[in-house]
């Protein structure tokens, strides 16, 4: 097997850094004017993440490309971290915005678009009732404090190294087998331990041993996870994992945020899972802030008979913009046109052409590297097995290696997402686009090897 060469790995970086730097200029100029206004010159602390020394600035975004302040165009491979998972700005959803904003944005009061979308979840992923939030952070928060209500549980559980947006209880790890703050942790409100029990994904010992407890109102969990690389369940991994949620009387929440990207319904429906609760976000209006939540008729049964008219709006479920006429117009539009079974057709071959293409140089170079695909995304991690669990993923990681191939990428017309070594098809992706990264990531790859 193929070792990376550090000292070399270092120098290729300093080179591509620099050629980054000399071919942003304008980038440059606004990060530098930034710095006086926004905390670390960014809109949100993450945009500094970006491999390069400063983030590129867009000047406009169409379909699966995006061109920044210098008139450079790339091919968008991050898509907004699947936000725009619909491609940027699909025609349809802007003409249906531009027809909203003039009719009313925001009103306190449904308007016929809720009903049809409502309508459209509850066919698409088999849950009959719904709610909509601005995020789904937002969504995942519901769905636990309904959890929590109904169950009468304090905890939660979470799969290692998850991530499920800015959710207190979600930033836990596991610290040899203990449950911590999850490194970088930010003001954390209370020990996570307190809230929350941790396992790895894959181990149904570890999750029974955790649910034996009797006091887990839910997993929440991404059903393969997206967030530290892609990790696939095992097979039968689900089935037996519902089971024993079911047995220990915890409700199983899926977050299909990331993971709708397996196909029109989810993952849910391509592996017929049974969640007590459904959280959607991003994509669901093409990237303008919507997301949903939706659960089963016990569910909303249970939850419903300790709701009291009076206090419904001060339950700690809510949000003043939440549900608006906006959102849910950029919802029908995207459900009805754009994220079509159609449209996956297109996009999940293309995510197998970039698996099979980096695959392909990872094999010739003998490099212990690995990809992995889920419907219209793929990633390829440093490990010669795709990992089975968060633990594992995490321990492959290799944030130098990883920064340069993405400033390597970027300096080649081509952006993934900063996080990891993700790459999401949109409808409007093409088989060129895919081969332009497959290029450079051989040219990236016969340099460093
Ligand atoms: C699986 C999953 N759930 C929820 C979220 C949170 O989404 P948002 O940041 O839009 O609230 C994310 C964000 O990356 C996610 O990956």
């Amino acid at each position: 097997m193929t070792t990376v060469d550090r000292q070399k790995l270092h120098s290729l970086r300093e080179r591509e850094e620099k050629r980054f730097v000399a071919e942003h200029p304008r980038s440059a100029e606004l990060y530098r004017r930034a710095q006086g206004s926004l905390l670390g010159g960014v809109p949100m602390n993450w945009m500094k993440k970006w491999a390069g020394a400063f983030p590129v600035f867009v000047a406009h975004a169409s379909g699966a490309h995006f061109t920044d302040v210098d008139g450079r165009e790339y091919v968008d491979l991050c898509l907004g971290d699947t936000g725009a998972m619909t491609g940027h700005s699909p025609k349809v959803v802007a003409d249906a915005m531009a027809d909203r904003v003039r009719e009313g944005i925001t009103l306190m009061l449904p308007t016929e678009d809720a009903a049809w979308v409502g309508e459209e979840l509850r066919r698409r992923f088999g849950l009959p009732y719904w709610q909509f939030t601005l995020t789904a952070t937002d969504a995942n928060r519901f769905a636990i404090r309904i959890a929590r209500e109904i169950t009468q549980r304090a905890k939660i559980l979470v799969f290692h190294y998850c991530y499920h947006g800015t959710v207190d209880e979600t930033f836990a790890s596991l610290y040899d087998g203990v449950v911590g703050p999850r490194r970088g942790n930010i003001g954390p409100p209370v020990d996570p331990a307190e809230t929350t029990r941790v396992v790895e994904f894959n181990d149904l010992n570890a999750l029974e041993e955790a649910l034996r407890h009797n006091d887990v109102a839910c997993v929440l969990a991404e059903p393969a996870m997206t967030n530290v690389g892609i990790i696939l369940p095992d097979e039968g991994y689900w089935n037996a994992a519902q089971q024993l949620a079911k047995r220990y009387g915890s409700l199983l929440i899926a977050d299909e945020t990331h993971s709708i990207c397996a196909g029109p319904g989810g993952c849910t429906r391509l592996w017929n899972l049974q969640p007590d609760l459904f959280v959607l976000g991003k994509a669901i209006g093409s990237g303008i802030p919507g997301a949903a939540y939706g659960c089963t008729e016990e569910v909303a049964q249970r939850i419903s008979a300790r709701m009291e008219l009076e206090d419904c709006d001060v339950g700690g479920v809510g949000g003043t913009l939440s549900g608006n006429a906006m959102s849910l117009a950029a919802m029908r539009v995207t459900l009805e046109q754009v994220l079509t079974p159609a449209a996956f057709e297109r996009m999940i071959p293309l995510a197998a052409r970039f698996a099979s293409g980096v695959a392909e140089k990872i094999s010739s170079a003998k490099l212990p590297w690995n990809v992995t695909q889920l419907g219209c995304r793929a990633e390829y991690t440093f490990c010669p097995q795709p990992p089975r669990n968060g633990g594992e993923s995490a321990a492959a990681a290799d944030f130098e290696l990883e920064r340069f191939l993405h400033l390597y990428a970027l300096n080649r017309a081509v952006l993934l997402t900063p996080f990891h070594n993700m790459a999401l098809m949109c409808p409007a992706t093409s088989a060129e686009d895919v081969d332009l990264h497959t290029r450079v990531f051989a040219e990236a790859v016969g340099e460093l090897v």
